[in-house]
């Protein structure tokens, strides 16, 4: 049975009671997990923190909170995966250092110093072995498809989902989206709207026809 995984937002703290976060909700990691195990797979979805529920009772869920947990739990499970689907929005920094106690406010600007985070899909697409399968995500605002592909290629994957802010229909919260999927051979699909439910499962089909 196969098995895979995947993700929504990171939170980075700050202090014990502030983080750096990201509008993203999840709703698409969910969809995507609940689409492949109705399609028979063996789904471990590794969640950053989100209020989504997965309709699918066997879905195993591994919830984390910051870019270095989620690295270190992709690193486990990606091993024995055959697939992995990375939508999860990570924090591409995080304070260098993390307050002990909350900050106070004080009279003058406030500065946190942030170093990166690691890139956790380009980490797992040096790992890849021959036969799994790594798909990406890119949300872009501007020079949409040159910046996925610049990623789909740079990061390793099979393939990339993009999905444009500039579109009606996609973005955060929503319960649609609007997706091109670019492959390593840089074939381009573009879908219309869709639920993101149907997109999930255009998502999950074109795993499973690189599966065969
Ligand atoms: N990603 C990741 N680890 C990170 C940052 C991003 O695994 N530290 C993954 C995302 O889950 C997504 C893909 O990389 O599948 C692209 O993420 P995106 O934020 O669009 O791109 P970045 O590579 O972070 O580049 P930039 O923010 O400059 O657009």
């Amino acid at each position: 049975m196969s098995k895979r995984y995947w993700l929504p937002p990171t939170y980075e703290a700050i202090d014990p009671v502030r983080f750096i976060g990201n509008h993203s909700s999840g709703k698409m990691g969910f969809a995507i997990a609940d689409q492949l195990t109705k399609l028979g797979a063996d789904v471990t979805l590794v969640s950053g923190p989100s209020a989504q529920k997965s309709k699918q009772a066997s879905v195993q869920r591994i919830d984390v909170t910051s870019a270095a947990e989620m690295l270190e739990a992709c690193l486990v499970h990606f091993k024995d995966a055959n697939a992995c689907v990375m939508s999860a929005a990570v924090a591409d920094y995080t304070p260098k250092e993390v307050a002990q106690q909350k900050i106070k406010k004080a009279d003058n600007n406030l500065n946190i110093e942030l170093k990166q985070t690691v890139d956790i899909l380009s980490t797992l697409g040096a790992q890849k072995k021959n036969g799994q399968v790594l798909v990406g995500f890119a949300l872009e605002t501007n020079d949409e498809e040159k910046n996925a592909i610049k990623k789909l290629q740079m990061k390793n994957l099979d393939f990339i989902v993009l999905n444009s802010l500039n579109d009606d229909g996609a973005g955060f919260k929503k319960d649609t989206n609007k997706i091109t999927i670019i492959d390593k051979a840089l074939h381009k699909t573009v879908f219309p709207v869709k639920t993101k439910d149907e997109v999930a499962l255009d998502i999950c089909n074109k795993i499973i026809e690189l599966l065969k």
